[in-house]
């Protein structure tokens, strides 16, 4: 399976930190954010990755990450995204890099604490469809948030004003190769993006849908500044040893 990373969009919900970098290259802990979610596709097997980038900044990533030699890869794949249109309109650039095969997306703002390596072996597993990952929130206007009835998900709502539930659908995505047809039916949003929430529906419409309880802590270190120093001491905590990389001898 191929691993897509996305680290473009505005970054304004981070401002004035974003003004003059991209949100994904600034720190948490004592490594670039961008480093969680290589690591955490890496430690799921996945050798194959593609960074979605836009921006100022773009070139930064190349200068920061060049061919993954520090996660241990030979070479990483990079494209570019020229506006924010959303989540889905960043994955779309990667099709070619895909090139029919199931694929795993990850927002390059979400840090994990534990390993989706089960989860995307059973995907492998899965004959069509999607898989998504939640976790439960305290805050669930501000993300997807998933309504689970009969153990199967119904609907997912993207920041609801009245959350049917506090399961929220992390930055981790499975598709089948379908998923960039279904990407170009999509309309854009209110917000004027081509949303993810869009496309998950899709699947769930077509009962195509699995989902895993996500294991440790999740944080989404781009929603907001309180959040991203949350994710920071998560991170200093308890979760920084864990991301030892190649070049330090891993
Ligand atoms: O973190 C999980 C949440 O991520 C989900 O629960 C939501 O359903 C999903 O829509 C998303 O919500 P956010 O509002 O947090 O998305 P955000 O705009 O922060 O973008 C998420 C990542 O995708 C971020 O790392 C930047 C990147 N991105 C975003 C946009 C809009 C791009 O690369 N290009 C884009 O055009």
């Amino acid at each position: 399976m191929k691993g897509i990373i996305l680290a473009g969009g505005s970054g304004s919900r981070l401002h004035p930190l974003t003004k003059v970098t991209n949100k994904h290259l600034l720190p948490v802990y004592d490594k670039p954010m961008i480093y969680y979610p290589i690591q955490t596709l890496v430690n799921a097997g996945i050798r194959e990755i593609m960074i979605v980038t836009g921006g100022n900044n773009a070139g930064d990533f190349l200068r920061l990450l060049g061919d993954g030699r520090a996660f241990g890869l030979s070479h990483l794949d990079y494209t570019y995204q020229e506006q924010a249109g959303g989540i889905a309109e960043a994955l779309a650039l990667a099709e070619n890099f895909a090139d029919q095969e199931k694929i795993v997306l990850m927002l390059g703002d979400n840090v994990i604490e534990g390993n989706i390596k089960d989860a995307v072996h059973d995907f492998e597993k899965q004959k069509v469809g999607a898989k998504i990952l939640l976790s439960e929130v305290e805050n669930p206007k501000a993300y997807g948030i998933a309504e689970i009835r009969d153990g199967r998900i119904a609907g997912i709502e993207e920041k609801p004003e009245h959350p049917k539930s506090n399961h929220a659908v992390i930055g981790i995505y499975m598709y089948d190769e379908r998923v960039f047809d279904i990407v170009k039916t999509l309309i854009p949003s209110g917000r004027g993006e081509l949303e993810i929430t869009d496309v998950n529906n899709v699947y769930i419409r077509s009962e195509e849908m699995t989902f895993e309880i996500l294991e440790g802590w999740w944080g989404d270190a781009g929603e907001s500044i309180d959040y991203l120093l949350k994710v920071n001491n998560l991170v200093a905590k308890d979760g920084a040893n864990k991301m030892k990389l190649s070049s330090e001898g891993a």
